[in-house]
């Protein structure tokens, strides 16, 4: 077909329908054709709108079978007939044909008769059918009689285009290929002088590549990571998920009758249940801390204890509880841990502490929840420390991540106080949401583990989940984690975010 079009473009110019006929050629194809010579500058086109029309199903059945009025015409006897035996042989057609019979006087009623029905002529001659079987041939009846067809449903617009075709910039009688590259045997043979080459697609995406992606959280991880170790803390070891409760609760003051310890909020070990290791001699003075408040030494670094003054919760502390093992729900227990063999140094060292790692609660799941999360700790451990120390070193921390807008909210720790909610603007929740909660250590913490009197400690943790949120304007924390995240996103999630 392209030789064709270019020897009949050699020769002049070219209607496409026309052509398409004398050649026996589908129209729509030879358009296809006509548009790639285009395209590389063989041809020139000009395109001619035309109204058409064809037929619809009905009109395809007229054209076959005749028009409904000249069915039913045809199936009146001579002497008559009754109009229900025309209803019954016509069927669905007796409604249209019979009153286009009335209208076009081929049949009448006669009321003295009883209505029955007789011909008014002999013969009759079915123009819509032959109306329709010109318009199937491309030849169109005058408006008047299109829109009557149209207004019958016979028949529907079927407008279209054809073409006028003149040489163009680049014609030649022969197609020669466009190459897309350059190739060795080309500059070996020299042909490359010659060869037509496709010119460049600026526009054009290029490949995807195809290597794995970051996901949101393991980012901002990374650049939380980053701002801790810029602040100069160190990382604890957090690579363990069971913890006992000892560590999760007891050495953090949570009383053993606490809810949280409850099956409906923390998940418990099955298999092995319980630990067998727990510091003796530190775990009497959790011990007596929890029941009398007072605990009575300190350790190496504390020689001259002096009571905590505190009432303790009163309540006898029983090991068995301390001793069942669970998913740790928070990483203050890692927290603790550090902490107390920081106490066990000869000399008191200041320390700053952060990790990241995964925590573990047995929450309802909405849009804000999940029973897994990640969860961002920070604590410094200094002499004399207070609670614009905390309240400054947080501002100074999310700031550096580009969250400006906090706000702190007094609240309820056992392990801590002061203790106080950290809250940040969310614009696509529209509201202030909870970033993280913090506090001051209380001495029945830190007294036990061995550390003086004027050692305090500020600690916060925050879940990374919610930052991440916020940052990348996520609704939903099902779609940032677990098995509902869609793959997609974290393929086309920026590769880094521009912050104003
Ligand atoms: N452990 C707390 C939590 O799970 C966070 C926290 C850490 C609070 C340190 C105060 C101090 O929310």
């Amino acid at each position: 077909m392209e030789g064709a079009v270019l020897a009949a473009v050699g020769q002049g110019d070219v209607e496409s329908l026309s052509f398409a006929n004398a050649q026996g050629f589908d129209h729509q194809a030879l358009i296809g054709v006509l548009k790639s010579l285009l395209a590389d500058g063989y041809v020139q086109m000009e395109a001619v709108d035309h109204e058409g029309w064809k037929l619809t199903e009905e009109g395809e059945a007229c054209v076959s079978k005749g028009s409904p009025e000249a069915q039913v015409f045809a199936l009146v006897k001579q002497e008559g007939s009754d109009k229900d035996e025309i209803e019954k042989l016509a069927g669905a057609l007796a409604k249209v044909g019979l009153s286009q019979c009335m209208q076009s006087k081929w049949l009448r009623v006669d009321k003295a008769q009883g209505g029955k029905i007789f011909k008014e002529t002999d013969k009759i001659e079915d123009l819509v059918q032959k109306q329709l079987s010109d318009v199937k041939n491309g030849v169109f009846p005058p408006k008047a009689d299109l829109d009557k067809l149209k207004k019958r449903k016979l028949i529907t617009a079927a407008n279209y285009k054809t073409y006028n075709i003149k040489k163009g910039p680049d014609y030649a009688p022969v197609r020669t290929k466009a190459a897309a590259d350059i190739t060795a045997e080309m500059i070996a043979d020299g042909s490359w002088k010659t060869q037509k080459f496709k010119p460049y697609n600026f526009d054009a995406l290029g490949q995807d590549a195809c290597a794995g992606r970051l996901h949101p959280l393991l980012k901002v991880r990374a650049q939380f990571r980053e701002i801790f170790l810029e602040m100069g803390f160190e990382e604890m070891p957090t690579n363990r998920f069971v913890e006992t409760s000892f560590w999760n609760f007891d050495a953090l003051f949570q009383p053993q009758a606490h809810p949280a310890r409850d099956m409906q909020d923390t998940f418990f070990i099955k298999d092995p249940s319980t630990t067998l290791r727990i510091p003796q001699e530190y775990m009497e003075k959790v011990k007596s801390t929890h029941e009398k408040g007072d605990c009575v030494t300190g350790g190496p670094q504390d020689p001259l204890a002096t009571p905590i003054g505190s009432l303790g919760y009163r309540n006898t502390w029983n090991i068995v509880e301390a001793e069942k093992n669970l998913l740790r729900t928070h990483t203050t227990a890692i927290s603790a841990q550090m902490l107390y063999k920081l106490a066990q140094m000869d000399k008191f060292e200041p320390k700053k502490f952060f990790s990241i790692d995964r925590v573990f609660r047995n929450e309802t799941l909405d849009a804000t929840h999940l029973a897994e999360f990640h969860q961002i700790e920070g604590l410094v451990v200094d002499r004399n420390l207070a609670l614009g120390d905390l309240m400054g070193m947080i501002q100074a921390f999310f700031e550096k991540l580009g969250l400006k807008d906090i706000r702190f909210k007094p609240t309820y720790n056992p392990y801590t106080e002061p203790s106080m909610e950290i809250f940040h603007w969310h614009e696509g929740l529209n509201k202030y949401v909870e970033v993280g909660n913090s506090g001051m250590f209380r001495p029945e913490m830190l007294r036990p583990m061995g550390f003086p009197e004027d050692v305090t400690c500020i600690a916060w943790g925050l879940s990374l989940e919610r930052p991440t949120m916020i940052l990348y304007k996520i609704d939903n924390i099902r779609d940032l984690f677990g098995h509902k995240v869609d793959l997609h996103m974290i393929k086309t999630n920026p590769i880094c975010r521009l912050v104003k």
